[in-house]
């Protein structure tokens, strides 16, 4: 709440809802500054490349924010492949993951010379064999290994356990390496784990660690040199106090690698990098009781922040309402099912129809989880840059923005 107040001054967010509407996501430009920054010193004695996951916000100019300052990308289609280069990132900088990868994005990928695409099976391997022999292409990869490590976090975004979907297990990664070695464009340079979003503990990634060098010390064994360890992303952010100093992670994993030479590490932050910076104005419509229950309808819903549905998210709620009267409720928005809820059971000031409120902590996953469903248009987005300026990254959507794919049959 307190992060709120001293980043988004109400007066100028008052004039951006007047000015664009509501709902509108506002994010502040120093916030994604202060957080690049204490990753960076926090890595400062590292041979380190940071990789942005996209997936958590892939708006241009939030992404551009990002690849000024050197950081590289974490992608998982085809889409943020594309993104990702309109944004500016450095191919050499951009690591390619997902279970799903089509021969046209491989393909894509190979010819944008990305960094290395982190192979997620053996079909896959053999996709990417075929479409790098197909364009004579030498394919950087990495093998995603399933370490089988609980992160402790919701059961949705748990992904390094075995039975998910996500990587392979060690001993199927050995016979990938050892089968890449056959052909000549098929290169293997790195070990990637993912374990999972919002892991607030560094004890999972330390076992991920010890168990990748265990792993790259046999395969140079073999004749198979690793350069790149990539421990993925996943450190927490707290909804109320904000992203776990990276420098606890740093600490716990540079004691681990401090004596290795010629080896560089990547990390694929996607929510710490973002999630702080992000506000979403909704405006108050009504508000109702039911039996014992106080119901504020804002015009903000689950199509346009859908973590509170989805995982139960708690995300902080501030009123812009100086009411001394309070009101407990749940916050709710106008798209017809139960499920649409921003907040439940909160205490805030009695807000007054047409009152703001703002979601904390919807910088990562927000907008780039919305949709337009009720037939609802995908809000604006605003970043603000310095103390009053502020700039329309994204525009409101409108009415055609609905059915312009749409084919109308005679
Ligand atoms: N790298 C890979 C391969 C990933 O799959 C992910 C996230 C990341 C990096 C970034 O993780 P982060 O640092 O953002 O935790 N929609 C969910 C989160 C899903 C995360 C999926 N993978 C949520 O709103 O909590």
């Amino acid at each position: 709440m307190d992060a709120i107040k001293k980043h988004f001054n109400a007066s100028l967010i008052k004039k951006i809802a007047s000015k664009f509407g509501t709902p509108i996501f506002v994010y502040s430009e120093k916030i994604i500054l202060d957080s690049i920054k204490s990753y960076k010193t926090a890595f400062s004695k590292t041979d380190i490349l940071f990789c942005y996951a996209l997936k958590a916000n892939s708006n241009n100019s939030l992404c551009s924010i990002l690849a000024k300052k050197g950081i590289g990308a974490d992608i998982v289609s085809g889409g943020e492949l594309f993104r990702a280069l309109k944004a500016g990132f450095e191919p050499q900088k951009i690591v390619f993951s997902g279970v799903g990868k089509t021969e046209e994005e491989l393909n894509y990928a190979l010819k944008s010379n990305v960094l290395m695409i982190n192979v997620e099976s053996f079909d896959e391997l053999e996709i990417l064999k075929k479409v790098a022999s197909k364009f004579k292409k030498i394919a950087n990869f990495s093998i995603r290994i399933n370490p089988d490590i609980d992160p402790h976090t919701h059961k949705f975004i748990t992904t390094g356990k075995l039975g998910g979907k996500f990587g392979v297990s060690l001993k199927e990664a050995f016979r990938m390496y050892e089968y890449s070695k056959k052909f000549k464009f098929l290169n293997p340079i790195g070990m990637q784990v993912h374990l999972g979003s919002q892991i607030y503990s560094v004890k999972p990634y330390v076992m991920a660690i010890d168990l990748i060098l265990a792993a790259i010390k046999k395969l140079s064994e073999r004749g198979i040199n690793i350069k790149y360890i990539d421990i993925g992303g996943g450190w927490g952010v707290d909804e109320i106090r904000g992203m776990r100093p990276p420098a606890i992670l740093a600490k716990a994993i540079n004691s681990k690698i401090k004596h290795l030479s010629g080896i560089k590490l990547i990390i694929e932050p996607g929510r710490s990098l973002m999630a702080s910076a992000g506000i979403l104005i909704t405006k108050v419509l009504y508000k109702k009781k039911s039996g014992d229950k106080n119901f504020i309808i804002v015009n903000g819903a689950m199509n346009d922040f859908i973590r509170p549905a989805l995982y139960g998210a708690k995300h902080p709620v501030y009123s812009f309402s100086r009411n001394k009267k309070k009101l407990k409720a749940d916050i709710v928005g106008p798209v017809c099912e139960s499920g649409d809820f921003l907040a439940k059971d909160i205490e805030l000031p009695l807000p007054e129809n047409g009152d703001l409120l703002a979601i904390g902590s919807v910088g990562a996953y927000g907008q780039s989880m919305s949709s337009q469903y009720n037939s609802r248009l995908r809000a604006p987005e605003i970043l603000l840059k310095g103390k009053s300026e502020y700039k329309l990254i994204r525009k409101r959507e409108s009415f055609r923005d609905l059915i312009y794919k749409e084919v109308r049959l005679p």
